[in-house]
């Protein structure tokens, strides 16, 4: 057994927990939208179409916001075509996913499947095909109270009170050639500052994220945000991040070192953020909204061959990816790096949440389940509220292809509105256990309530309609509490909760 050690102490604090960090994206892509969260007829669906089954999956994970309507889809897509009487509403070619959009669900039923999700929409304009009128038109739409021209339609179309959305998305990934509408970052800048501008001139109260990078390996990452925030700095409040990871070599030690990477990326983005606030001598910080990040890998081979059989049909089965145990450890981590950057990173979005690279699947005309990554995200999302406190770990290295000293231990704490505090961690080591002392001093005597463990023997196991507990949580080994020290047993490759109680109330 290796040994690791913790200390805490509720004095070394990060920062604020933004709730948001817990959000995720609904695309028009794939199942996620028909078939997924919409599908009439099914014995579990409501009186809109919805399916209750998948409703209580997503509400068990607490998603404050979630991102709409895509994604690359947004880029080609004409708000307009999704408002109205549904049976009126335009059939259009999608380019992103060569698909056919029916527009059936658009954002009057979104914006009620939220409702019933418990969460809020972070909506996404086109910026790709269209420009700053559509922004302002869409604003005016969803938050005008009445008496003018979008406003009076939406209540025409049956919200007489405003949508009332408040967090929207300055396009998507407009620096990636694969976008509809790629822009230079110059270009992207201006266009973003000139909508920003208008559309808070419509609603002053909402925020806007404007696009960073697609993934810290896009060869114009760093003088992408360097340029954009030059131009829009002022009328913007977040820039955003993507970043996707996969195992295609199945390096398991080099695949869940992938989160230094991510730190990388949050970090060099902040920098970037605070030079461009020095030169231009502003007040205002602006933040990072990590609105795409995932595993996404397993799909790709099996989506090429769908293209080649079929394009332009409707809800094709596509980035379908089957997670599995090691993918779970992963996102774990990427979860503990947004916790690690709490003061700084304020809305993060898992890629997706149903069907397309998500923790949710579904069958069309059958059942629901969790794949493996839903576990990690539950659990944060559950726990990892309050304020994220700095761990002090330290813990044994290793190194691997592309990284050195990464710690075997993974952590991050956090300490809930109770005094409450949870410890998070993930055990990289393919072979050993560790014996992990936590010292809690700061905090009184405090009990260990729970350890939640999610652990498997085998990297590569998933979960399936019929076998949804193959990688399931279960109680941890745990271990003692004298004098405010824990000394807990962390198993080899793990993910684990550990929920201690605070000082005595
Ligand atoms: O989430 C899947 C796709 O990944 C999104 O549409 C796009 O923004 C990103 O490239």
């Amino acid at each position: 057994m290796k040994n690791a050690r913790i200390i805490l102490d509720k004095d070394y604090v990060i920062g604020r927990i933004d709730p948001r960090i817990y959000g995720s994206f609904i695309e028009h892509l794939g199942r996620a939208v028909y078939g997924g969260i919409y599908e009439p007829g099914h014995p579990a669906a409501d009186e809109q179409g919805f399916r209750k089954d998948v409703l209580e999956m997503v509400r068990r994970l607490q998603v404050p916001v979630v991102r709409y309507p895509g994604g690359n889809f947004v880029s080609g897509f004409n708000w307009e075509d999704s408002v109205g009487p549904a049976k009126k509403r335009p059939r259009r070619l999608d380019l992103a996913w060569f698909t056919t959009e029916s527009n059936a669900v658009g954002l009057h039923e979104f914006a009620d499947w939220a409702k019933k999700a418990g969460s809020e929409v972070m909506y996404a304009i086109n910026l790709g095909t269209r420009g700053p009128e559509n922004a302002r038109d869409i604003v005016e739409y969803a938050n005008h109270p009445a008496g003018s021209k979008y406003s009076d339609l939406r209540r025409a179309n049956g919200a007489k009170d405003p949508l009332n959305i408040k967090l929207w998305c300055l396009g998507n990934e407009m620096d990636g050639p694969w976008q509809m509408g790629h822009k230079t970052a110059c270009e992207y800048g201006r266009i973003a500052n000139e909508a920003a501008k208008m559309m808070k001139w419509v609603d002053p109260s909402i925020e806007l994220v404007a696009c960073g990078s697609s993934g810290s390996d896009m060869p114009t990452f760093g003088d992408w945000e360097y340029t954009m925030l030059n131009e829009c700095y002022d009328n913007i409040d977040y820039v955003s991040l993507h970043r996707y990871y996969g195992n295609p070599t199945g390096d398991t030690p080099g695949f869940l070192a992938r989160s230094m990477d991510l730190d990388d990326f949050i970090r060099t983005v902040i920098a970037i953020c605070d030079a461009v606030k020095g030169k231009k001598h502003a007040k205002k910080q602006i933040n990072l909204s990590f609105d795409e990040w995932n595993v996404w890998y397993h799909s790709r081979e099996q989506d090429e061959e769908i293209w080649k059989r079929e394009k332009w049909g409707p809800a094709l089965p596509l980035l379908e990816d089957v997670y599995n145990f090691e993918d779970a450890l992963l996102a774990g981590s990427m979860l503990l790096t947004f916790l690690r950057n709490a003061d700084r990173v304020k809305i993060a979005c898992l890629a997706q949440l149903v069907n397309v690279i998500a923790p949710i699947m579904t069958r069309s005309g059958g059942g629901c389940w969790a794949q493996t990554i839903y576990w990690p995200f539950l659990h944060t999302s559950k726990y990892g509220r309050g304020t994220a406190l700095r761990a002090l770990v330290n813990s044994p290295v290793y190194d691997c292809a592309d990284y050195e000293n990464v710690p075997l231990i993974d952590a991050a704490a956090t300490m809930d509105d109770d005094g409450d505090v949870t410890v998070f961690c993930v055990n990289r080591d393919l072979a050993e256990d560790f014996c992990l002392e936590i010292d809690l001093r700061a905090f009184g005597e405090p009990a260990l309530r729970e350890h939640i463990l999610l652990h498997s023997d085998d990297v590569k196991a998933v979960n399936t309609e019929s076998d949804p507990e193959n990688v399931f949580p279960s109680a941890g080994p745990g271990g003692t509490v004298e004098g405010g020290r824990a000394r807990i047993r962390i198993p080899a490759l793990s993910w684990n909760v550990l929920r201690f109680s605070g000082p005595a109330k």
